[in-house]
């Protein structure tokens, strides 16, 4: 059996290890040094497009002293059909630790599988675990801990929504989903979170999902590659978050969106540009949370 430290999703986690990345990843923010990565090598593979992801992993790779390689499917052989499995054997070689952002799950875990160094989960569209270290981190940054606390997402059952489906598992707090009934996340899913102690409900209306929430997120209508071909905007309109979502919350709820954001369609500008947003201090925890991975994957 590996011993490699891989970042694949939270279902393959235990709560004690997220909690153990969450500590480090605090205590660099508040000014721990962080441990030394010089001589170390990121290898940052892109199939998709990033913003946060890619320069969150490049700048706390620089300030732990290691370094980054970037490919992209465009300008390396994945793109030209070599597998996955010889990708990861080669990086293997050349590297101590790969980021992987992929479509299919299968992808990652063939990644994961063949190499030979810690693979961390960059996306997919299945899970999106790196996001969710930040996404808690923030919570809790301002809201104490999150056991306990009672989370609402409102909007698509995506990737995103499925990574807190299994967060709810494992770091002990309610969820409450506003999903229309086509775009739910999996019932797969839904029962291993239940079966491993997440507190989950689905609601068809999301004003009475978001009652005495702490906290409400969302996330784009339009995961990466998809078109409103089929009527995406009609179908996701009514769970958009907007002030009459935030004033049906606890008064203090804080409002959070992993970005990129799209105002008038998932969120209102005057959600996410108003006081109860948080979601700039979730943007920089992405670096914190990456710098508490790479320290958890290979130290
Ligand atoms: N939230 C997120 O993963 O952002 P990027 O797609 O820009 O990396």
């Amino acid at each position: 059996m590996s011993t490699l430290r891989h970042f694949l999703d939270f279902q393959q986690l235990e709560g004690t290890a997220l909690r153990d990345i969450l500590d480090r990843a605090t205590a660099y923010k508040n000014g721990a040094k962080a441990p030394s990565l010089a001589g170390k090598t990121l290898a940052l593979v892109f199939e998709k497009p990033s913003t946060r992801t890619r320069i969150s992993f490049e700048v706390g790779m620089q300030a732990m002293d290691g370094k980054t390689v970037n490919l992209t499917q465009g300008d390396s052989q994945l793109g030209r059909g070599e597998t996955i499995a010889d990708t990861a054997r080669v990086l293997s070689r050349y590297v101590d630790v790969i980021m992987l952002r992929t479509s299919e799950e299968k992808n990652l875990l063939e990644m994961a599988e063949h190499a030979t160094v810690p693979v961390i989960n960059g996306l997919t569209d299945a899970s999106h675990p790196c996001q969710l270290m930040a996404d808690v981190m923030t919570f809790e940054e301002h809201r104490g801990p999150i056991g306990k606390k009672r989370i609402a997402w409102c909007g698509d059952g995506n990737n995103v929504a499925s990574t807190w489906i299994q967060a709810s598992a494992r770091f002990g707090f309610e969820l409450r989903l506003a999903c229309p009934p086509s775009r739910q996340p999996a019932q797969a899913l839904l029962d291993w979170a239940a079966k491993a102690g997440g507190q989950i409900s689905a609601f068809d209306d999301p004003l009475t999902a978001v009652a005495d929430a702490d906290c409400i997120v969302t996330d784009t209508w339009f995961s990466m590659g998809q078109s409103n071909g089929d009527g995406t905007r009609q179908l996701l309109g009514p769970y958009q978050v907007n002030d009459a979502v935030m004033q049906a919350a606890k008064k203090d709820a804080i409002f959070m969106h992993c970005l990129p954001a799209h105002r008038g369609e998932e969120v209102t500008a005057s959600v996410i540009d108003g006081p109860q947003s948080v979601v700039w201090d979730e943007a920089e925890n992405r670096l914190h949370a990456q710098k508490g991975i790479l320290s958890w994957c290979l130290t």
